[in-house]
């Protein structure tokens, strides 16, 4: 069985809007198939979560070849966790994952809960807000560049920086940034988080970069460059996935007053609505995986070398694992969804992405009960790995 796909209108209105239908039609046709370009489309769940947890399986740097070898983002971002096969990946990942997730369990309760009462002052005399940029976009920013130890005078400028790293993860991203952009932001996030480290280094304090230049495992410690690249990495994914959690996952409860007023009145079922809206609208709808050996998956030859792409928001939409899977069940379970990835590479940071989830839905319907939607449809930002509404205007129904 080998099926040949045509190509997806990936940069049209109509799938940036609501990918959902397309990746229906080519999932009723077949789970995995090949597209005329020649890298294999993964639709279905079950081909998908067999991928993520194949043995044969390695990353796939599809933004590396397109930069130079020496360029500043090439050398910033060539150990990211996401970017390394083992026994790299295992070992940085083991260490970054020992100071990052105790920091996590000890600071992260407390930063979040000062960063939404900030919030709530800010709102105190708004009847209206734009939801992505005025809480979506500084909630996990400020929560990130906390736990990580950015200095508040340096939040500014490191978020500027970190924000053009987007172009290595998402090849179908519209940048707004020119190359000599890209390479001036990764170099000077390069050169401030050396100094920051030196500095943590001599001075430690209750943050990531501190635990991660005095903390040992079994011995073993980062290397300063291993240190900071992945340190922009944590920097990148600690925000720009939670905002769309948040965004995607507001948009989808204020969409059909029903589910708000579920929320409201059932607070506690919140950890469970997150997981729905995780799964319903994801934030990662895409990665992308490399086959190291020929291998057979879903009765398809794949020959080593072949690019894999995978679609999580279809897995995730996929009726052979979700009853009515167009629909949003916010008290849905159990919900396997493949939203944080699964295998090796899951993410890092489920915990912390969940707690943020969680405590910015409570603190919403609380305050917010009469909550509602400006714009019945807002738009999307253009991408594909990373699904986004651009804004979310909203009445806060007071
Ligand atoms: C709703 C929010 C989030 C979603 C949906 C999400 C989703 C994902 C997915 C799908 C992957 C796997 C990608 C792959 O296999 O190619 C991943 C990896 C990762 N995520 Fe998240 N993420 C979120 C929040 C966060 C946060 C808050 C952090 C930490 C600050 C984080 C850190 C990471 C890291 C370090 C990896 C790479 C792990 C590895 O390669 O071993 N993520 N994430």
């Amino acid at each position: 069985m080998h099926t040949i796909f045509p190509n997806w209108p990936i940069q049209s209105p109509q799938f940036i809007n609501d990918p959902y239908p397309f990746y229906r039609e080519r999932r009723e046709i077949s789970p995995i198939g090949q597209t005329r370009a020649g890298p294999w489309c993964l639709t279905g769940y079950d081909v998908i979560e067999k991928v993520l947890r194949h043995p044969d399986i390695g990353v796939h740097k599809a933004q590396h070849g397109l930069v130079d070898e020496n360029s500043s983002i090439r050398h910033l971002s060539e150990r990211w966790v996401i970017f390394c096969d083992p026994p790299v990946h295992t070992r940085i990942r083991r260490l970054v994952g020992q100071s990052f997730h105790r920091l996590v369990k000890e600071e992260a309760k407390s930063i979040i809960t000062e960063v939404l009462d900030n919030l709530l002052t800010e709102f105190e005399n708004k009847r209206e807000i734009e939801f992505i940029n005025e809480f979506a976009y500084p909630l996990p920013l400020y929560v990130i560049l906390k736990l990580i130890g950015v200095p508040a005078e340096d939040w500014a400028r490191v978020t500027e920086w970190v924000k053009p790293l987007a172009v290595m993860i998402d090849p179908y991203v519209s940048t707004p940034y020119s190359f000599e952009q890209i390479e001036t932001a990764a170099s000077s996030l390069n050169d401030y988080l050396t100094l920051l480290t030196d500095n943590k280094r001599k001075q430690p304090s209750q943050d990531v970069i501190s635990h991660l230049t005095h903390d040992k495992n079994n011995g073993d410690q980062l290397s300063t460059e291993d240190l900071i690249s992945n340190i922009s990495f944590l920097l990148f994914a600690g925000h720009e996935t939670t905002v769309n959690l948040l965004g995607n996952g507001l948009y989808a409860a204020l969409k059909d007053q029903t589910h708000w007023k579920y929320l409201v009145h059932s607070p506690e079922k919140i950890p469970l609505a997150v997981e729905e809206l995780l799964r319903y609208d994801s934030p990662i709808q895409l990665t992308i995986k490399r086959a190291l050996k020929d291998i057979k998956i879903g009765g398809c030859a794949i020959s080593a070398g072949s690019e894999l792409r995978l679609f999580l928001g279809a897995a995730n939409r996929d009726p052979d694992h979700f009853e009515n899977p167009e629909q949003l069940m916010l008290d849905r379970s159990p919900n396997p969804h493949l939203a944080f990835g699964k295998g090796d590479h899951s993410c890092m940071g489920t915990t912390l992405a969940r707690l943020e989830g969680k405590m910015a839905f409570e603190m919403l319907v609380q305050n917010f009960p009469k909550m509602e939607l400006i714009e019945s449809a807002p738009p999307r930002k253009i991408g594909l790995n990373l699904r986004g509404l651009a804004r979310l205007p909203l009445s806060l129904g007071r």
